[in-house]
């Protein structure tokens, strides 16, 4: 049994042939009504799946901290457009602006942009940060010029890839067309792929993906950040420009099948960094893996303050976060961190050039 979106996905593919998966996942988490990020609750751990900020409050406060520091190297801009792409139920954004209230001048400063096509999850963010009198929008476009912070958490890995596999014949591009019984299903497209010439050199039975909604916005934030100064800080899971086909399902924080129940299941890549890097066309610092940013950063010793005013319960919870945020094992390796600015002369905090890999 499939979803109501997945009749529709299989109608339209019917009457106008196969789709690419980035149409594919555009529809099945972007769609209006029946999209997957427009209608779930999707993140914390009644959804399918948690994120960093909603492990422990360390995560928003340590991020906090860098985008202040940001905002003071930048020369304590009168006005800065303080940007969250994706903010999930606002957590990050309400720790991160808590841990920077005594900075002299800095809230003051902020004009913050939330961009968000959620709207239960609009709703969530609204009284978690109604002291800083946010403005949504559903496109970075539509956030007003100026000096900017940026930061997106576990945002880019939801933007819709195209796959493709390497053929005798060249790259030829991973489609959703039709079973004969009706259902979707993946088949590769018979000719060599229009998208060839942006895909490495590879050995036939290579896989890769493009995720060209991520590229254009990572471009459309270095210029941004060229015209008007600033600082972007992106997280998320990913690798340094590695083919493969990466693309999963989540349903209920289980895998799932990618056409299983569209609408209904979690879809994400991994964040090709490389990609995303010299698409701002700016200076880059990173990616460094999160495990060392939060290192650098201080997490010990914001857990060791915490702990110190907390119950034997609570400590052990501090501790359990903190392993969960940099062990190898767990987010500290496969999530890393890129840094975007206006300024290549000197790393910002967690970006020391002590080599990460
Ligand atoms: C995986 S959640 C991460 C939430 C939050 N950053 C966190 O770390 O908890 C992705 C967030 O991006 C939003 N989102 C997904 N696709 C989007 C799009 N195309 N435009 C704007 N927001 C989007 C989701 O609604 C959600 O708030």
């Amino acid at each position: 049994m499939t979803t109501e979106l997945g009749r529709l996905i299989a109608r339209r593919i019917a009457l106008t042939g196969p789709i690419s998966l980035a149409d594919f996942m555009a529809e099945a988490l972007g769609h209006p009504r029946l999209g997957y990020y427009r209608k779930a609750l999707p993140v914390g751990a009644a959804g399918d799946f948690t994120t960093a900020p909603e492990i422990s409050q360390m995560f928003g406060e340590l991020l906090g901290a860098w985008l202040a520091e940001r905002w003071l190297a930048m020369g304590r801009p009168s006005t800065v457009t303080l940007v969250e792409l994706g903010p999930g139920r606002g957590t990050l954004m309400a720790d991160a602006l808590r841990a920077t209230r005594g900075v002299p001048g800095f809230h003051a400063a902020i004009d913050l942009h939330l961009v968000e096509i959620n709207e239960q999850l609009r709703a969530l963010q609204g009284p978690a940060l109604a002291a800083y009198e946010p403005t949504w929008h559903a496109r970075f476009d539509d956030v007003p010029e100026g000096p900017l912070l940026l930061v997106a958490n576990e945002f880019f890995d939801a933007l819709p890839v195209r796959q493709f596999e390497k053929t005798a014949r060249g790259w030829t591009e991973r489609m959703v067309g039709l079973s004969d019984d009706g259902s979707l299903r993946l088949a590769l497209a018979p000719g060599v792929s229009p998208f060839a010439s942006a895909l490495p050199d590879a050995p036939v039975g290579a896989q890769a993906e493009l995720c060209e909604a991520g590229l254009a916005l990572a471009s459309a934030i270095g210029e941004r950040l060229q015209r008007f100064a600033g600082w972007a800080l992106i997280v998320d899971y990913g690798h340094d420009g590695a083919l493969g086909a990466s693309l999963q399902a989540v349903r209920g924080h289980r895998g799932a099948d990618i056409l299983d129940r569209p609408g209904e299941t979690d879809l994400s890549a991994h964040v090709d960094f490389a990609a995303l890097a010299r698409a701002t066309g700016g200076p880059t610092f990173g990616p460094v893996r999160q495990g060392d940013f939060l290192r650098r950063l201080g997490i010990a010793e914001r857990a060791k303050a915490l702990k110190a005013r907390a119950t034997e319960a609570q400590r052990a919870t501090i501790d359990a976060a903190s392993a969960r945020l940099i062990a190898p094992d767990q987010m500290g390796t496969l999530f890393r961190v890129l840094a975007v600015g206006d300024d290549r002369s000197a790393a910002p905090a967690g970006f020391s050039d002590t080599p990460s890999d």
